[in-house]
């Protein structure tokens, strides 16, 4: 049995859960969590307000390029013990959840150089291990020795009407056709491009949570990571 902090990479399509799962599961271990898809959303929010995409959605690579070293994007836990996102020091994070940010991201995040600039940043999350990352290819390439890889899935109609029902909660008006829309698009894009594409890394465990409740999802983790690792997700640690 392998005994240790460990990474536990989640992946899987888009509003599958992964971050609510990975934030519990990080904060049960005592882990650090990180959404890389926060930085493809930062890096998609700076490209959108500095004028590196246009109205229909095409992307100016070149400029871009020129400016993506001087963009840092950082976390930073509030007072409630939210992780809020910055960009360039300013909070973005209700900002870089939009639709708009959403029918962008995708377009972003299939450039090369982009992705090799938020894979620098995201490995260098993992000094020490204790690490829980979600995203699209975390398993696949960002950390392929991963010591546990996920991929969760959930059929279409239940992660569209999670995003929707999250999106109404932060009075954005988008409808529900729209959200699924969106949802899509992007799990298309995100599995058809060329550089490290969405797909289920080999030895990754599927998890599909159509109808689980969060704690039927912990127990189904804590069946895998007891015998294995000696861990244990205490989903009542207090913080
Ligand atoms: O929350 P949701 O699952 O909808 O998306 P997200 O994790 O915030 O990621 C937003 C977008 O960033 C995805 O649709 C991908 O285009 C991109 N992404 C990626 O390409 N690789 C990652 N490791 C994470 C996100």
């Amino acid at each position: 049995m392998a005994s240790g902090k460990i990474i536990i990479a989640i992946d899987g399509y888009s509003s599958t859960g992964k971050s609510t799962f990975a934030k519990l599961v990080a904060k049960g271990l005592g882990y650090i969590y990180a959404d890389s898809g926060a930085l493809y959303r930062a890096i998609t929010y700076f490209a959108y307000t500095n004028g590196f995409i246009d109205e229909k959605g095409n992307v100016d690579k070149e400029n871009l390029q020129k400016v993506i070293m001087n963009i840092t994007v950082s976390f930073r836990t509030n007072k409630k013990g939210e992780s809020r996102t910055l960009l360039n020091g300013t909070d973005v994070e209700r900002q870089i959840r939009t639709l708009t940010v959403s029918n962008n991201v995708s377009r972003i995040a299939e450039i090369p150089y982009v992705r090799s600039f938020v894979n620098m940043q995201l490995r260098s999350m993992a000094v020490d291990k204790g690490l829980v990352m979600d995203g699209r290819d975390i398993g696949t390439a960002v950390f392929p020795n991963a010591e546990l890889k996920i991929f969760m899935t959930a059929s279409e109609q239940v992660r569209a009407m999670r995003r929707f029902k999250e999106l109404q909660e932060k009075g954005e008006k988008d409808t529900f056709e729209q959200v699924l829309e969106n949802l899509r698009k992007r799990d298309y894009i995100d599995s058809h491009r060329e550089t490290d594409p969405l797909t289920r890394s080999k030895d990754a465990i599927e998890l599909d949570n159509s109808s689980m409740t969060m704690e039927e999802e912990i127990e189904w983790l804590n069946k895998i990571l007891l015998p294995n690792f000696n861990l244990k997700v205490e989903l009542d640690k207090e913080e």
